[in-house]
């Protein structure tokens, strides 16, 4: 779906204002339920069929190949990566939108960009708890805030890594969930949103209202980004010169070309890929058993399913709050109430994919646990506590489970075997001859 381009002068949505940055009505996707009363059916088969064949092979010599472990689990690989049929995949496009990425000159200080706090050292998430925008210095753990007027986050920041396969529900489309609450859809609405944040891109730099203008205003001023943008898109080129476009350099130009960027990065051939596409040795014996348990006893893939190891749903589950609260509640998250407000909602936060998640600690939306182990047992012990949180609001699907230091040993190593990050070359200069972010640190 196009972006709509911002026109000065109108409103644009205020941190505090109640209307969020929802972009969209707001739909419910069907929630997998069908496939949740199928699995347990699929597994008895399943454990039928296997018991003959454990029965067969007690006379035979050979069990079953360890792959059946896939076949049982119905483990399924990720799918062609969906593209908007209006922004098709395209070189000029994607390097483009990575100088684009690197370049602190979209900030209102220009001392931000996306990679500050999407950063390859990091697998493309910043290391921190929370991130450090405008008027920091430094990169990653080390980024320190020089600047006492500006905001703090409220939200840790995701790796940009499969990003482009976020799912709306079980569904694998080019509009899926976007942020921890789901507040936008698709990455083509989601690229402009950080120019307009205060404590993320747009600083103090000019108001909301003309956030997305002046940093185009900036782009238009830079020749290699004037002709670049105009070879990326020769139509709206065409059409600029004709006077039918203001320029070829518009939110639309930019939000397609950031969000190809974002949508090349992959990393879809982690050890779990090739267990699932049929390499019974890419899993360690360790991995394995935790693969089983997170399916099994541990109960995760109730809520972390599919090849994304995630729903797509908003789950209530107790994580700690820290940091500032979000939006117009100090100290506290509501999640996915800020979209909805239905009181369901109240604290629920969309499942995270489970891709690379051991090379980007920390975890949960306020970046509240440090280690692995410890997000891992958040769900082990039946959700978080968190006083705020009544008895009863938490998500059914959990519940205590014991699994022994083995069996959290064998989790933690599955989780490991979701790692694999594209590499990504910071650009040695962007064309707004500033530093690229993360460059000179
Ligand atoms: C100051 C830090 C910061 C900067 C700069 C920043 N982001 Fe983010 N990004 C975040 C945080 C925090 C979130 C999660 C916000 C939420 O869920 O409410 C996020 C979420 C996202 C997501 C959604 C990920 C998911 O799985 O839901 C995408 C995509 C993204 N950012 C892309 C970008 C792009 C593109 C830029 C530059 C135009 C950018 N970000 C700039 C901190 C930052
Ligand atoms: C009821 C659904 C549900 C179940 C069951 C569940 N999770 Fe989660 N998981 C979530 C949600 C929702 C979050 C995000 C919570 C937040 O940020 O506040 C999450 C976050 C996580 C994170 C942090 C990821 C990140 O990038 O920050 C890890 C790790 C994790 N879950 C692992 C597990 C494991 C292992 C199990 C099984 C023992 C499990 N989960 C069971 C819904 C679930």
């Amino acid at each position: 779906m196009p972006v709509e381009p911002a026109r000065p002068g109108r409103p644009l949505p205020v941190r505090g204002s109640n209307q969020g940055l929802s972009m969209e009505p707001e739909e419910r996707p069907a929630p997998r339920r069908a496939l949740f009363c199928c699995a347990p059916l699929a597994a008895i088969v399943a454990a039928a069929a296997l018991a003959l064949l454990a029965a067969c092979s007690d006379a035979g010599p050979a069990g079953p190949p360890p792959t059946d472990l896939a076949e049982r689990l119905e483990l399924q690989p990720l799918p062609a990566m969906p593209h908007p049929d209006d922004n098709p995949p395209d070189s000029a496009k994607v390097s483009l939108g990575r100088l684009l990425f690197f370049d602190p000159v979209l900030s209102g200080p220009k001392d931000v960009a996306c990679a500050t706090c999407h950063h390859p050292d990091f697998a493309m998430a910043d290391g921190r708890e929370l991130p450090v925008g405008p008027g920091g210095r430094g990169l990653g753990p080390a980024r320190e805030q020089h600047d006492p007027s500006m905001l703090p986050e409220a939200r840790n920041a995701p790796t940009l890594v499969n990003v482009g396969f976020n799912q709306f529900g079980a569904q694998f489309t080019a509009s899926g969930f976007m942020f921890w609450d789901g507040r936008a859809r698709s990455l083509e609405r989601l690229t402009v949103l950080p120019l307009l944040e205060e404590d993320e891109m747009r600083g103090n730099a000019y108001p909301v209202q003309v956030a997305v203008d002046s940093a185009l205003e900036r782009l238009r001023e830079i020749p290699e980004y004037v002709q670049r943008f105009r070879e990326a898109y020769p139509g709206r080129a065409a059409r600029a010169d004709s006077g039918e476009l203001d320029s070829a350099v518009d939110s639309l130009a930019y939000a397609r070309a950031v969000a190809q960027f974002v949508r090349s990065l992959r990393g879809d051939d982690s050890p779990y890929d090739r267990f699932v596409a049929g390499d019974p040795d890419a899993l360690t014996a360790a991995q394995k058993r935790g693969l089983e348990l997170f399916h099994g006893k541990a109960g995760c893939a109730e809520c972390h399913s599919g090849p994304m190891l995630s729903d797509f749903q908003f789950h209530v589950v107790g994580a700690e709050q820290q940091g500032p609260g979000f939006r117009f509640t100090p100290h506290q998250d509501l999640g996915r109430w800020n979209v909805t407000e239905l009181e369901e909602d109240r604290w629920a936060f969309r499942t995270p994919s489970l891709r690379n998640v051991a090379v980007t600690a920390p975890y949960t939306h306020a970046g509240a646990y440090d280690s692995l182990r410890a997000a891992v047992e958040l769900f082990l012990d039946g959700g978080g506590d968190h006083a705020a949180i009544p008895a009863g609001r938490l998500d059914p699907e959990l519940e205590p489970v014991e699994l022994g230091d083995r069996g959290i040993s064998d989790l933690v190593a599955f989780l490991e075997s979701l790692t694999d990050v594209p590499e990504v070359r910071v650009p040695d200069s962007v064309p707004s001859g500033l530093p690229p972010a993360g460059l000179h640190r």
